[in-house]
């Protein structure tokens, strides 16, 4: 059995700022303090990129500090908010795949194989896998030999029917022709679009989780002329990560929100 936990979409800015009124800040240790006190014996915590709002030098050193209050190292890799270069040069070049120069890993334990990919292209929203990182991803899948496989990375593969779907990865299509010939695959995770949904490409079975920073309220009319520029409402929360339980048989993906305004119910409203 591994249980792991996926945040995503922090975007970190630097001390005093705000990102569209939000203290992201706060908002990732409050994902933190969820994470020490209720999933402790987590074997593996992913931040899945956007770590940043606008990738400043100031905002990876303010991450650096915040999330090393995670009982639990997290891996970390990047979006298309942030900014490779100054990442690296807070986080160290270590934390760049040799094989890629990507902020790729792979990670084996209790018996499962993870793999974590950054789909960031510098200067633009929309995702892609260099050809480098596609071969690799080959590769580090016929390394599972069989182990279950779970795949972290931050952009999503197919369009949703919302307004992000032009700022989804390039080549979903080459990704999920080599993730779909891998037999133990079992799920792909990602952020993002700020908003959880689930489905699968091309027998490649997906979700997002809605991560820690704001929320879109999705329209999911037909496509109009104007799909893709109309302001949508967007949600102050809930701050949202993923908890991945997964064995020999069986991954389940739970959706759990540290910022969540919703009441609780009273215990006596359960009794006969
Ligand atoms: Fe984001």
């Amino acid at each position: 059995m591994i249980k792991i936990v996926v945040l995503s979409d922090l975007h970190i800015v630097p001390a005093g700022a705000l990102s569209h009124g939000l203290d992201t800040t706060e908002r990732l240790e409050t994902g933190i303090d969820f994470v020490n006190s209720r999933h402790a014996d987590a074997d593996l915590i992913v931040l899945a990129g956007d770590l940043a709002d606008h990738g400043e030098t100031a905002a990876y050193l303010r991450l650096q500090e915040t999330i090393s209050r995670f009982l639990v190292s997290p891996v970390l890799t990047l979006g298309n908010h942030d900014n490779s270069d100054r990442f690296v040069a807070q986080f160290g070049a270590e934390r760049v795949n040799q094989q890629t120069g990507k902020i790729d890993s792979v990670i084996d334990t209790n018996g499962h194989r993870v793999i974590v990919l950054d789909t960031s292209v510098p200067g633009q929203p929309g995702g892609r896998l260099q050809e480098a990182q596609l071969q690799w991803l080959k590769q580090s899948l016929e390394a599972a030999e069989g182990r279950p496989v779970i795949i972290i990375m931050h952009h999503n593969l197919t369009p949703f029917g919302v307004p992000t779907d032009s700022i989804i990865l390039e080549n979903g299509e080459a990704f999920a022709e080599i993730a779909r010939s891998c037999g133990s695959l079992r799920h792909v995770i990602g952020g993002h679009v700020h908003m959880s949904v689930s489905g699968s490409m091309m027998g490649v079975p997906f979700c997002t989780i809605a991560g820690g920073h704001y929320n879109i309220e999705p329209r999911l009319g037909k496509p109009t002329p104007t799909h893709g520029t109309e302001v949508v409402p967007r949600r102050e929360g809930p701050g949202q990560l993923a908890v991945v339980l997964s064995d020999e048989k069986a991954t389940v993906v739970h959706m759990e929100n540290y910022i969540d305004r919703h009441l609780v119910m009273a215990p006596d409203l359960f009794q006969k």
